[in-house]
Order: structure tokens, then C-alpha cells, then sequence
């Protein structure tokens, strides 16, 4: 009896776009121009997650994906133009996301403000850039005047078009072409979809398992629902979509009521406002931003909590799809606006084929008591959310692990009604989300609190009470059991005082001194716009315009970057005959296997075959890892099997078929395990340096401490990925694989297969971000691929899925210290013996090598004269831990800043007077005797001192803190020497390949592997400056064991210059074969002298160093660099929370290649130190599982985590006789400095304590998330919880 469209989808209806509409599957996002309703006729563009957007959702919406936005094939957008050539790209994996969420913003408001802008990009997550540029370049886009500050002097590039940003015009093009964006015209919606649209039909998908009704009529859609009542009714599909990829749990029906009038309304009543259900966050945010200003402000209040709230939580994305009826339903835990509308009693209107009918969002509903829920026929058409009173206060509050797209810790919406013109509570409603399965209230303390005056001992009964009726046990699932019950008093108390001050004003009750601080409290952390300073070096006046070394140049795949037309693995197109890859991991940490069972897995529809270790012709891994686990399981998440089959659908329902029956063994789990059983990796690895036994002799004092730090995730945004292609002949096979070392994995798979390396081709375009977790990690991904390649005789796809990922990799290694310091009143160290421990997980992988590194480089700045340093590398039954940026140096450094914090903290001198007192001044020789001048670590140190004005802002970070209670500041500036590059010559060894063709183009090839680094760019400036060529001659294709062998691994700071090396030898070789064409022809031009074609390949040996264990001699590090970073930031004593508020960064980078890459590394680096040091947090289960293995559970820092002002000054009149042109690898040295966050939050911390009267000698681990800065600024509320132990 409908007039319906019937459409037959092949598979199911959860089709992703990545793999139908987009022909780039690195597209994130699409927008979604609806037409809303026939109320409104209105076109809104909604940025979306692809990965939860069912496909069947977007009929009647025109989907612009990024090859829509603007491609290198017709023409950019000015969007992807300014990204690209402010530097907004690294290894561009992330960058069509931005792209993508700064056009839906623009379509939707063509002069959006900065705080649009920053809310825009709340979504997106990048791991190598720190958002600095990313934020600069869309800045240009902001209705207020904000300037790029590019060139440091406090001009605008955006003013000054006609000189371009670069004082090298010709080689650099201008930033911004603002005529582009003049001429350049978007998309406009399909007018054949409006008409389409018009015609109202209903629409029906079907597949094998699952039909999609959308329904054109609320009628339609209550008649269906009656007929189908467990059908779901998908909008957002933001928390139903969230199981999607388990293949045995599917709805036969779904309704989607997205076309229906009544459930996009939006009107103002005499109650208050109606918002259609079906309506998404987005527009319920711009409807109350829109209408709050229009109604008087005592009618608002619930608005304001429920805007406040809609600020920070999620992303963009997922505020644009999810909806107001959705969030309701679903009633998450976590979620934010449940509380807050129940507190403000906001009504549902429901209706059925039976009628209409209303109820209130109370805690019964949001706890699904039966006779207060929804029936299973009924749908919400509508929400009334009332106006407030004047007599009334309403407030929401949150607190998460990140301040935005991150779910609550907790949170909170509190209610109270006073009889009229008195403080006496006539009505009061206080509920929490974070604490349960669903929002819960504290119904009981509430009752008990009416009738009592809004004073003191109404706050601390009220305190007791919630305490008491909001239980949280000990085991309760989501741990931080204390700091969530400290949270639920916290937030009681920041209403209290919110409405005290609210009283005051109304009824005078004349205290004053809580409404001082109420001040302070009621306000939460504004992200201001964000400010960014690159000072960097002019090239020498007199240096040829042709000539780009030292220059700026954009990254050789910028735009491609943000056109998405630069192609990662995943992105190659299926070949013939491909299979994809899912394969079967051990859930025991230390078990033997009894057996595998793959008989059901082989009869899944699509399943090819299942491999195991016994199909491994050759080699099953190396000396030191199985490919395949075979007899015995050592980790959570270690590799059984493989099942490969037709789609990656198939091959994942055939991966959970396979059964394996394990006999458990004994793990050992933490470092303390491994210390207990004796559990190590390697010897034991030692450093002495004076004599330590006079040195504590002569010691004034003499301290003992220890540190613990957590490991971190790589999350590279392009997770390991694989493609094996077999040849037709002589068993060869092309590896397609994202790796840092391509040696390693031609090596592995030709000793997997029992093939000569010369049959292996493996090729690596580019990488979407590694951070060391490249490095040795891909070669089993890639053995596995091959090894079922071989198999079947078919190309195999193998690209991890995130949880996968982050489950099998292992990461930074968590790092345990003890040390014993002897000092000297005047802060002089005197001696230190330090005990250095590293979880190494399951197998050795890299860690010999980092505990190495840390023993090798605890000395940090600090002449220490007297010191011991002993490593140990911890084997545990964890994934086995690998490489990550600043290998062990980050975790060593935080360790001796934590030794010269308390020898401060003890000898109450300034802490920068301590770390001056002990750094290295002048030519010095480190622990293992290795020669150095400390010049421009001293340099580095004033001038930070300086640029970051640090002594007349720590004493107005005192005045603040003299002022202030519940809110803190806190100022730190850390010296760094930073040792590049391996302590064995093997590393430094480089090879390289340039074509010299007849029409004169250049092709240029090395061992170094592009992960975002910019590494290709510099060789193509360094080839440009050698050839004496402009770059536009010179490519680069891809790195490759047939053009390059041998290459060794692209890390340890050194991958440029080293390569870099063998470029300009190969050039330069090319250029004298070029002698005598050109004597015989001075005036002719270049491509008159390369008559012939010329190639030349050249293996260079890079730097020489050693390191020998026995002596303690070595020169273990071709250079050092060095660097100073000062950091301010403000806590939040009350919940933890932290704001970043500058940063300055000085940076010995010497002649630095191209500035502009090497400051977005020291960025990038910086950001991801601040993650390591505040916000990054790996959880396991006592039985050894990963439970942080996603973006929902693994907070890397977004927009929001970046200082407000963040600037980047480069050392000048720096030098460094040995690396290439003067240069020095910049790539990890940032890493370290992201302490300064760590250690301006101790200051912050500790200036709360002190005015608190509590011990100021006290330790903080890493990371310092908000957790550890709450219950560190230890007060009333968190002795309230441990004084009512028995209520846990
Ligand atoms: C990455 C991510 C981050 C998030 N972060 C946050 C956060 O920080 N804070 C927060 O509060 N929330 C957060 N959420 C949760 C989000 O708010 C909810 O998922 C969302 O509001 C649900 O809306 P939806 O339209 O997508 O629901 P859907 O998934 O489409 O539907 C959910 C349920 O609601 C039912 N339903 C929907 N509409 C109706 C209706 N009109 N009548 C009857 N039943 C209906 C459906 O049957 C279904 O059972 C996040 C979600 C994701 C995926
Ligand atoms: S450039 Fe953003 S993740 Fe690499």
C-alpha cells in the first residue's frame, strides 16, 4: 500500500562508501547535503565518519568525497592548496580528513569564526604534524584578523600577496592564491536529486539478511513499526553501527525515519522549545546558539548546559550524523545530554499506530523501568525541553580523558528550584553518566536535601549522601574507581558555589568568599585561537634563486596529500584474483596449544583456505620471533593462523570459526613479575662514571625515589598493510608493503618461502606514518601475506584493522626507575645511581637496543660526576615491544628531570637555578667518555629563556596562583642534549640511484623510505642543488630492493642525511661525467649537454661510531643537538583538567636542509611527547590483554591538545661539520621536550598542594592524565572518598 522503491543490494546493508563510492579508499568523510524537511527546504552539509555511514542512508544526498573537493586532475581547491603550502601535511594519511571537515564547514558558513573552525576539526586526529599548521592555514579562512605569523616578524602572508611568504621567490610558490578562491566554484547540490526527493516515495533496500525501510510519512513508519516493533530506528547510527563488524549479529529490519517532517522540527512553545528527534546534535547545537540570545536569559538555562555540553562532545562528524532521538534511546553511560535533560525535565513525545502520548526523561526512563520506557511500537517523534525559571539553576558538567571527542569519565546534570525569592531547595535533581550502564540518579539524596537552606552543611550532607546512594565497587568495570567518586562531589561542589553566586546576586546571602572563588569554578578551559611562531633561517643573500636547499619547500607529495590521490597500500587497486587476510591470535598471554581446529572455518562461504606454521616453507620468523605461533603461545594477540578468502567479510567470519585449545602456563605480566622471576632479555647493560661511593660520601644530602612510566601506541594513522602479488615466473613475488625497512622484510620472506632475496621485490611508496613501529613489525605481516600467497598461488591483501593493529604490535616499552641522588645545599649533584628497567614484552625485537640507548643517554644535559647507570630489559608475556621515536631517550630524560625536580623540590631552590647549576658547560666527555661541546645546549638554554620571557611569566604564574584556588598555573623550561643516530657504523650506511635521461629529467633514488618526514623533498632539493638544476627536472618514484639493495632502516634521526649523502655523491659523480660535454659547450643549457643517458649508483658509508660494552668507551653517536623547551599551562584542581597555554621551542637544528619540514617535525615530535607525557594510557587485564585498542579508549592528543601560543625558533649561527651541508636530524630530538607539559603540570600541582599544606616532595608517574593531577591536588573531596572507604 506504498508507493515504494525497491532497490536489491548485493551484499548487506552496512555497505561502507570507502569501498563503494570513493575511488581512494583514503576518503574519510563525505558531506551529505539534506534536504532536510519540507519545513525548512534547506541543504545542510553534514561531515561524516565513513565507517558508520550506512550506505542506504544516503539516497537522496549528493556525497562529495575528497576527489570531489578538487584533484591534481582538474583543479585544486583553495582548501587543499593552502594545507599543502602552509606545511599541513606529513604523511598525509590524515590529511583528505581535514580537507573534507573544512569544506562541510565552509559550505555550511562561508566566513566561519575560529572557534567553528577549531570545533570543525574536533574530529579529526593527526599523529605527525601538531596540528600547529593545519590550524594556520584554515585560519586564513576566519572572519576575525588572525595572521599566519609565518615569517616570525608579525606579518600576515595573506597581507603582503605580491612578495610571496619566502624571500626566495621563483623557487617557492606564494602561499596563497586568494584569486583562486575568487574564481573557484563548489559542487551545488543535484537538482535531479531534489526532484527526486519531491516525489516522497518510500524506500526499500533489501538484501540476503537485512531490509532498509525509510519511510516518507510518520503514518508509514508507525504502521511499520507496529509490524516490525524490534525493528531498530537508525538515524546517527552512531551507537548501533558500532557493532557492525561482527558477522553473526545483523537486524532483518531497519527503519530510517530521516525524511520525515515531524522529526526534524524545530519550534518555540509557551513550554519551551520542540526539537525533532531525528534532528543531529549539530543543528540541535546551531538551533540553541541561534535561539538562546532571543529569549531572556532566565529562560535559558538548560539551553546554555545542554550548549555547553554539545561543545565538547565527540567530534563534528559524529555530532552531524547522531541524533537527539538516537542519543536518548540508546541511553549510553557515558553519553552527555541524558542528565542534563533529564534534570531539566525535559518530555518525550511519542507516538504509535495506537496514538500519541508523552513522558517524561526522567531516571526511570534512562533506566528502563517498564512502565516508564518506550513501548517497542513507539517511536519518539519529538523532545520538549521547558524552559528554566528564575528561581532555578541548572548546570552540566563533564570530564574526560581528552578534553573533546573523548567519552565522560563522568558526568553530571544538576537541578535546583528555590521557593521563590529565598535559598530554601523546594526541588532538587542530581544526575550522573560515567558511574553505571546508563545515567543514574541520586534520587534518594535529592528527596532527602528538599527543604533544607542552600548553605554549607546542606553541601557536605549532600556530599555524604550522593557518596552513599551512587555506588561504585572497587572491581567496577572502567577502573579509576576513586577519581570518578571524587568527580561526583567535585561536580556537587562546583554547582554549590555556581549557584551561590547565582543566590548572591538574587538574594544576598553575603558570602563572599565562595563567590570569589565560584568565579574561578564556573568557568571551564575556552580553546582560544591558536597562535603559531616558525622563526626560521634566511638562506644566504648571495645563494642562486634556482638553488632550494634551505628553503621551504612544501613536501614533494603535499597536494597529493590533500587531493587523496597520493597512494598508500590500501589504496592500490584489487588485482586479479585477490584474497584478503584476517588472521586468528591467541587470547592466553603463555599457553601451549593443544590443537587447531580450522574444519568450520573452511565451510564460511568465500573461505579459501587457512594457513598455519606448518605451511611456512622455509624460515617460520627469525632467530628471535615466530611468524606463526606453533607450539606454544607467548602473548596476548601473538599470530596462529591466517584464513584468507574472497572478501575481508568472509575471511574475518572464517578467522572466528577457527578453534584452538590452549593448556595454560604461568605468565609473567609486569616489570615487578620479571624482577621476582628473573625474567630478562638481555644482560644486564652498565655505565660508571667517577667514583659513586665518595661522591654520596661528600653529599650534603642524599635522596632515594622512583618513577613509573607507561608505554605508548605508535598509531600511525595508515595501519600496517600488505599486498603480496606472485609472479608468473621463477617464483617472484612484488611486496607492496608500508615499512620502515624494506631490507628486513625482502629478507624474511625470501628465507619464509626458502627463496634467494633476488626473487623478493619489494616496494614502498610511502608510508602513512610509522614512528619506529614500522621497523621491524611489517616483515611478519609481510610473511604471512606471502607465505599465503605462496599457498594459493593468488595475490593476498593483508592491512590490519585498528584493533588488530594495536593489539599484535606492542609499542614504547613502559619503563620503571629507582634512583639514589647525593647533593649539595647550593643544588649541586654530587652523585646518582640509577637502576633502569624496560618492559620488553614476549620476544628481544629492539630492546637490547633501547635499553641501551637509555643507559647511554640518562645524563640528559647534566654533568653528573659521579654516576651509575644499570639497564635491564624485562621479558614479560606481553606483545613484544619495538622502536618508537626518541628510542628510550624519552623515557630516560624524564627520568633524570625527575631526579633534578626533587633534588630542587628537597634544597627548595628554583628548579631551572638546579638544572643550571648541573648542566655540561663547555667541550665535556659523557659518561662513556664520548667528546662534546655543550656551546649551544647554553645557547639553546638563554635563548629560551629569553623568546619564552620565562622569568617575568613565572612570577605572574605565582600571582595567579596567589589568587587563585581551585585553578592553577605552572611554568617549566627543560634543557636537552639529544645524541643522533646509532652507536654501530652498520646503520649509517646509505645507497643511491639517479637516471640522467636524454630530455633531461632526473630520476633520483635511495634507500630511505618516505613516512611523512619529508625525506624525498630534501634529496630532490639536494639533487636540484648538485645537478644545478631547478626540482621540477627531478623525481622520485618509490623505494625499492631492485633499484637500492641492502638499504638500511629509515629511523634514529640519521635516514635523511645519511641517504642524503649517497644522493649528493651520486650527483656529483654525474656531474663530472658531465665535465667535458660542458667545456665543450659553456654557454649550452642542461638539456643541450645530456646528449646521452647516464645513471650512476652509489653506496655511501655515513657516519663511523661504536660502542664498546666491555670498556664503557665509545663513540657511540656521530653528533649530538640540543634544545630547550619552556611550557605554561593551567589545571583544574577540581577535575584534572589541563590547558596547554604556551609553549616556545628552541631548537639546534644547524643549517637546517628545508626549515620548514624540519620545524613540522619538531612539532609533530613535540605533540606526541606531550601525548607520552599526559594524556596516552595502555590498560591491560591482569590476564594480559590489551583493552586500549582504539581511538575510544586510546586518546592520542587532538586540536585541542595543542598550546594556545606555540612557538618554534631555530638556533642560529649554528654549524655541524659532518652531516650534509651543515644539517642536523631533527626527527626525534622534539620528542623529549614535550616534557615541559609533564613538569609545568608538576609545578601547577604542586602549587596547589603547597597552599593546601601538603608534602610538596611527592612523585608523579607518567602520564599525568587527569586522573593523576586530580587526586594528586589532593583535598577535602578526595579524603571524602577515602574517609568513606566502606561506601566503595
Ligand atoms: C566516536 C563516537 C564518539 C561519541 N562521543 C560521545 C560523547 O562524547 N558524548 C556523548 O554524549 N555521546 C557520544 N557518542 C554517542 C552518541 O551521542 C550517540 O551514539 C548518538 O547520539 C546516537 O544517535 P544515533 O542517531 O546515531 O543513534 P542510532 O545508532 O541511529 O540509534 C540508536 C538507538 O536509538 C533508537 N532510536 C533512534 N531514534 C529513535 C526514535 N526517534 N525513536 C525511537 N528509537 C529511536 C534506535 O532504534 C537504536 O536502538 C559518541 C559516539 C561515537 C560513535
Ligand atoms: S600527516 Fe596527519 S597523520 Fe600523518
Amino acid at each position: 500500500n506504498v508507493h515504494a522503491l525497491t532497490v536489491h543490494v548485493k551484499d548487506f546493508v552496512f555497505l561502507y562508501i570507502l569501498s563503494t563510492v570513493s575511488f581512494y579508499s583514503l576518503v574519510a568523510e563525505v558531506y551529505i547535503p539534506f534536504i532536510s524537511s519540507s519545513i525548512t527546504h534547506m541543504t545542510r552539509h553534514h561531515p561524516a565518519n565513513s565507517c558508520l555511514l550506512p550506505i542506504c542512508s544516503l539516497h537522496g544526498a549528493a556525497v562529495t568525497t575528497v576527489e570531489g573537493v578538487g584533484s591534481l586532475k582538474n583543479r585544486i581547491n583553495p582548501i587543499q592548496e593552502r594545507l599543502a603550502k602552509c606545511h599541513g601535511s606529513q604523511c598525509g594519511f590524515c590529511t583528505p580528513g581535514m580537507v573534507m571537515s573544512m569544506y562541510a564547514l565552509l559550505r555550511n558558513h562561508v566566513k566561519p569564526s575560529m572557534e567553528q573552525i577549531i570545533s570543525a576539526l574536533d574530529g579529526n586526529l593527526c599523529r605527525c604534524t601538531g596540528y600547529r599548521p593545519i590550524i594556520d592555514s584554515y585560519a586564513s579562512f576566519a572572519k576575525e584578523q588572525t595572521c599566519c605569523q609565518l615569517r616570525g616578524t608579525g606579518q600576515c602572508c595573506l597581507d603582503q600577496e605580491e612578495l610571496g611568504c619566502s624571500s626566495s621567490a621563483g623557487v617557492v610558490i606564494k602561499l596563497f592564491i586568494l584569486t583562486f578562491l575568487k574564481t573557484y566554484k563548489s559542487l551545488s547540490f543535484p537538482p535531479q536529486r531534489m526532484a527526486q526527493e519531491q516525489q516522497r516515495k518510500t524506500l526499500i533496500f533489501c538484501s540476503k539478511r537485512t531490509t532498509w525501510i525509510s519511510p516518507s510519512t510518520l503514518k508509514e513508519l508507525l504502521e511499520l513499526k507496529a509490524k516490525y516493533p524490534k525493528a531498530p530506528v537508525v538515524v546517527g547510527n552512531t551507537s548501533l553501527g558500532l557493532n557492525k563488524n561482527d558477522c553473526d549479529d545483523y537486524h532483518p529490519v531497519i527503519l530510517h525515519p530521516l525524511r520525515i517532517p515531524e522529526m526534524q522540527v524545530f519550534s518555540i512553545t509557551d513550554d519551551g522549545i520542540v526539537v525533532g528527534a531525528a534532528c543531529c546534535l549539530a543543528q540541535l547545537r546551531d538551533i540553541l546558539m541561534e535561539t538562546i540570545p532571543k529569549l531572556p536569559e532566565e529562560k535559558t538555562k538548560i539551553y546554555q548546559a545542554l550548549l555547553q555540553q554539545l561543545r565538547t562532545l565527540a567530534g563534528e562528524q559524529i555530532r552531524s550524523m547522531a541524533s537527539l532521538g538516537g542519543h536518548i534511546v540508546s541511553r549510553g553511560s557515558a553519553w552527555d545530554l541524558n542528565p542534563i535533560l533529564s534534570a531539566g525535565k525535559s518530555v518525550l513525545n511519542l507516538a504509535s499506530d495506537g496514538g500519541k502520548r508523552q513522558i517524561f526523561l526522567n531516571d526511570q526512563f534512562l533506566a528502563g523501568h517498564k512502565h516508564a520506557d518506550i513501548e517497542p511500537k513507539e517511536v519518539i517523534v519529538s523532545v520538549l525541553i521547558p524552559y528554566s525559571t528564575k528561581d532555578e539553576f541548572i548546570s552540566a558538567f563533564r570530564q574526560a580523558d581528552r578534553q573533546k571527542n573523548a567519552f565522560s569519565v563522568v558526568n553530571a546534570g544538576l537541578r535546583v528550584l528555590f521557593s521563590p525569592g529565598t535559598d530554601t531547595i523546594v526541588d532538587l535533581s542530581i544526575l550522573y553518566g560515567g558511574i553505571g550502564s546508563t545515567t543514574l540518579s541520586a534520587r534518594k539524596s535529592c528527596e532527602k536535601l528538599i527543604g533544607r537552606q542552600w548553605n554549607d552543611q546542606m553541601l557536605s550532607e549532600a556530599c555524604k549522601l550522593v557518596l552513599e546512594e551512587i555506588s561504585l565497587p572497587p572491581s567496577a568495570s572502567g577502573g579509576k574507581v576513586e577519581y570518578r567518586r571524587t568527580l561526583l562531589v567535585s561536580f556537587l561542589f562546583r554547582f554549590y558555589l555556581e549557584v551561590l553566586h547565582g543566590l548572591h546576586q538574587m538574594v544576598r546571602t553575603g558570602q563572599e568568599l565562595h563567590i570569589r572563588i565560584s568565579r574561578q569554578t564556573a568557568r571551564n578551559f575556552w580553546f582560544s585561537i591558536y597562535l603559531g611562531i616558525r622563526e626560521e633561517r634566511d638562506v644566504d643573500p648571495g645563494q642562486s634563486p634556482q638553488d632550494p636547499v634551505g628553503r621551504p619547500i612544501m613536501h614533494q607529495s603535499g597536494i597529493k596529500h590533500t587531493t587523496g590521490e597520493a597512494v598508500y597500500i590500501d589504496d592500490i587497486r584489487p588485482v586479479d584474483g585477490e584474497l584478503s587476510l584476517a588472521v586468528v591470535t591467541s587470547v592466553k598471554a603463555h599457553a601451549k596449544i593443544k590443537s587447531i581446529d580450522i574444519s568450520e572455518a573452511l565451510q564460511v562461504p568465500g573461505v579459501i583456505n587457512v594457513i598455519t606454521a606448518k605451511d611456512v616453507p622455509g624460515k617460520n620468523g627469525n632467530d628471535e620471533e615466530e611468524a606463526f605461533a606453533k607450539d606454544k603461545v607467548i602473548c596476548v594477540g601473538q599470530i596462529i593462523c591466517a584464513v584468507v578468502a574472497e572478501t575481508l567479510t568472509q575471511a574475518k567470519c572464517g578467522a572466528k570459526k577457527v578453534k584452538i585449545v590452549y593448556e595454560d602456563l604461568q605468565p609473567v605480566l609486569t616489570i615487578k613479575d620479571a624482577i621476582k622471576h628473573n625474567s630478562y632479555i638481555t644482560k644486564e647493560r652498565k655505565l660508571e662514571k667517577g667514583d659513586i661511593e665518595k661522591g654520596f660520601k661528600s653529599a650534603d644530602k642524599i635522596i632515594e625515589g622512583e618513577l613509573h612510566m607507561g608505554g605508548q601506541e605508535h598509531f600511525y594513522l595508515e595501519t600496517n598493510s600488505v599486498l603480496v602479488i606472485p609472479r608468473m615466473e621463477d617464483k617472484e613475488m612484488d611486496v607492496y608493503v608500508s615499512t620502515q625497512h624494506a631490507t628486513d622484510v625482502q629478507k624474511l620472506v625470501a628465507s619464509a618461502l626458502n627463496l634467494q632475496s633476488n626473487k623478493i621485490m619489494c616496494h614502498t611508496k610511502r608510508v602513512g606514518g610509522a614512528f619506529g613501529g614500522k621497523i621491524t613489525k611489517p616483515s611478519f605481516f609481510a610473511v604471512i601475506a606471502a607465505v599465503a600467497a605462496n599457498k594459493t598461488g593468488r595475490p593476498v591483501r593483508f592491512a590490519l584493522e585498528r584493533d588488530m593493529d594495536m593489539l599484535i604490535t606492542g609499542g614504547r616499552h613502559p619503563f620503571f626507575g629507582k634512583y639514589k641522588v647525593g647533593f649539595m645545599k647550593d643544588g649541586r649533584i654530587m652523585a646518582a645511581d640509577f637502576q633502569c628497567y624496560i618492559n620488553g614484552g614476549c620476544t628481544k625485537d629492539e630492546s637490547e637496543l633501547v635499553i641501551e640507548y637509555i643507559v647511554l643517554k640518562v645524563d640528559n644535559a647534566y654533568n653528573i660526576p659521579n654516576l651509575r647507570v644499570r639497564g635491564h630489559a624485562c621479558k614479560t608475556n606481553l606483545p613484544s615491544n619495538t622502536a618508537f621515536r626518541g628510542f628510550g631517550f624519552p623515557q630516560a630524560g624524564l627520568f633524570v628531570e625527575t631526579c633534578i625536580v626533587a633534588v630542587a623540590t628537597k634544597t627548595g631552590l628554583p628548579h631551572e637555578k638546579v638544572r643550571e647549576i648541573n648542566m655540561y658547560r663547555g667541550v665535556n666527555r659523557t659518561a662513556f667518555k664520548e667528546k662534546f661541546d655543550a656551546e649551544n645546549l647554553w645557547k639553546c638554554w638563554k635563548e629560551c629563556l629569553v623568546k619564552s620571557d620565562y622569568h617575568s611569566r613565572n612570577t605572574k604564574v605565582e600571582e595567579f596562583n596567589r589568587k587563585n584556588y581551585w585553578k592553577k598555573k605552572g611554568i617549566a623550561i627543560i634543557p636537552m642534549k639529544f645524541s643522533v643516530g646509532f652507536n654501530a657504523t652498520y646503520f649509517h650506511q646509505a645507497g643511491a640511484l639517479v637516471h640522467i635521461y636524454l630530455d633531461g629529467s632526473v630520476l633520483v633514488t635511495h634507500g630511505g623510505i618516505e613516512l611523512g618526514q619529508g625525506i624525498h623533498t630534501k634529496m630532490l632539493q639536494i639533487a636540484s642543488r648538485e645537478l644545478k638544476i631547478p626540482l621540477s627536472y627531478i623525481h622520485f618514484c618509490e623505494t625499492s630492493s631492485t633499484t637500492v639493495p641492502n638499504g638500511k632502516y629509515t629511523a634514529g634521526s640519521v635516514g635523511t642525511e645519511i641517504n642524503a649523502r649517497a644522493v649528493q655523491d651520486a650527483c656529483q659523480i654525474l656531474w663530472k661525467r658531465l665535465d667535458p660535454i660542458r667545456r665543450n659547450n659553456p654557454k649550452g643549457k642542461w638539456e643541450d649537454w645530456v646528449s646521452v643517458s647516464l645513471d650512476v649508483f652509489v653506496s655511501s658509508r655515513g657516519y663511523v661510531t661504536d660502542m664498546n660494552w666491555k670498556t664503557k668507551k665509545g663513540h657511540a653517536f656521530p653528533y649530538f643537538l640540543y634544545g630547550a623547551a619552556c611550557s605554561e599551562v593551567e589545571i583544574d584542581c577540581l577535575t584534572g583538567a589541563h590547558k596547554n597555554i604556551r609553549t616556545d621551542i628552541v631548537m639546534d637544528a644547524s643549517f637546517s636542509i628545508n626549515p620548514a619540514i624540519d620545524i613540522g617535525q619538531i612539532e609533530g615530535a613535540f605533540i606526541q611527547g606531550v601525548g607520552l607525557y599526559t594524556l596516552e594510557e595502555i590498560y591491560f587485564s591482569p590476564e594480559g590483554e590489551q583493552l586500549t585498542l582504539s581511538p575510544d579508549t586510546y586518546k592520542i592528543p587532538a586540536v585541542c591538545d595543542i598550546p594556545e601560543q606555540f612557538h618554534v625558533y631555530l638556533l642560529p649561527n649554528s654549524c655541524n661539520s659532518i652531516a650534509i651541508y651543515s644539517s642536523k636530524g631533527v626527527g626525534e630530538a622534539g620528542f623529549f621536550l614535550g616534557s615541559s607539559v609533564f613538569f609545568a603540570i608538576r609545578d601547577a600541582v604542586a602549587a596547589a598542594r603547597k597552599e593546601r599544606g601538603l608534602p610538596l616532595d611527592f612523585t608523579l608517574n607518567s602520564p599525568l592524565t587527569v586522573e593523576r593531577i586530580r587526586m594528586a591536588c589532593d583535598d577535602i573531596f578526595t579524603k571524602m572518598v577515602t574517609v568513606f572507604p566502606f561506601l566503595l
